[in-house]
């Protein structure tokens, strides 16, 4: 981080500016602090500014993210291509070339939860004279992020990180041109109260991206909550060692290959009538089972270990979330079985 993406940040409840204090001034900042006014004092380490409270570092949902991206250091390399073209997808961009299109007069632009970081590096590379801020409560998906940054891309244009919450985000209101929250605002414990947050930093005219996860049928809700509920005391090691055997059932069922036909609507369980690969009727409707085989095992077990693990994660019919943005232009809507994507802009 240089001295110029300080300047924009500031005190995240006043609003009010940071004077920055170096240990070693040379130009970009690796340790130092953020001062305010009055005094609250905010620590830069490994050119990671931290405005995440220790209340806050000590949540359930936080601590098995942050353990999470501690434990798997190539997440982001390892499923890039594979998010990049759902997202691509999901938010009507089409292919990177609309994203490039879209982001050209997108000067500043927050991804705010942005975990390994894929999004924000991609809107790095597209949009390299943008200046882009990547904020999680996570630190350990900070400076991993930051760590393979300095190693693959070197002196490239790099997304600009802030551990930071997104309820108490260090930038003024109405300051940015885009805003991405990408599987992300559901893991907060009001996602509502979350979202209003995330708006109040967004210009008006200026856009928002949102996925959340959506109401899945009855036997497979009362599973999600079922395997949460056993495992959410323990560490995110604990639950890997649980959704192993989970994973190795989505594995099985998926090398299978087989298709089943549904005659009926099964209007009592939520479930449509039509033909369904085995593993993924088993996978929406019973009890959630991710297997991709374009990733290695672990990456596959952490996928499952994410969804159950984390105390928070909420999940929402497509008419509560378009309830959000009746404020709103709508720009791309987006319904799937695992989530709903919405793109709009703030009038
Ligand atoms: C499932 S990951 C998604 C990461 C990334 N956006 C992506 O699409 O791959 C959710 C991320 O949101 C972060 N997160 C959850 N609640 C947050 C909050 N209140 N403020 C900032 N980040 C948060 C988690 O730490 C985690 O890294």
């Amino acid at each position: 981080m240089d001295r110029a993406d300080l300047e924009f940040l500031v005190e995240p409840e006043t609003n009010s500016p940071l004077i920055v204090e170096l240990e070693d001034a040379n130009g970009s900042v690796g340790e130092g602090w953020l001062v305010a006014a009055a005094g609250q004092r905010y620590e830069i380490r490994e050119g990671i500014p931290s405005f995440v409270a220790k209340e806050t570092m000590d949540e359930q949902t936080v601590r098995s993210f942050d353990e999470k991206w501690e434990k798997h250091k190539t997440y982001r390399e390892e499923t890039r291509a594979f998010y990049t073209d759902w997202y691509l997808a999901r938010f009507g961009f089409g292919d990177r070339a609309g994203l490039s299109r879209f982001l050209e007069d997108k000067k500043l632009i927050l991804d705010a939860g942005t975990g390994a970081g894929r999004d924000a590096a991609n809107f790095v590379e597209l949009a390299p004279a943008s200046r882009v801020f990547g904020i999680d409560t996570a630190w350990h998906a900070l400076v991993t992020s930051a760590r393979n940054a300095r190693r693959e891309e070197g002196t490239k244009p790099q997304a600009r990180l802030v551990h930071a919450d997104i309820h108490r985000l260090p930038f003024a209101d109405g300051s940015f041109d885009f805003i991405n929250c990408d599987q992300v605002i559901h893991h907060t414990p009001e996602p509502r109260v979350a979202f209003e947050a995330l708006a109040r930093k967004l210009r008006v005219g200026g856009e928002i991206a949102v996925y959340v996860y959506r109401k899945k049928s009855v036997i497979r809700e009362f599973t999600d909550d079922y395997v949460r509920e056993r495992i959410k005391h323990g560490s995110f090691e604990d639950a890997l060692a649980v959704t192993s055997a989970i994973t190795k059932l989505g594995k099985a069922f998926a090398e299978l290959n087989q298709r089943v036909r549904i005659e009926e609507d099964l209007t009592v369980l939520g479930i449509e009538k039509g033909e369904y690969d085995v593993q993924r009727f088993l996978h929406w409707h019973v009890l959630k089972c991710f297997w991709n085989p374009t990733f290695d095992f672990f990456t596959n077990n952490v996928v499952n270990a994410d969804w159950y693990h984390p105390v928070h994660c909420h999940r929402f019919t497509p008419e509560e979330f378009r309830a959000w943005f009746q404020d709103w232009d709508i720009l791309a809507w987006d319904e799937q079985e695992a989530g709903i994507s919405c793109r709009a802009r703030k009038r």
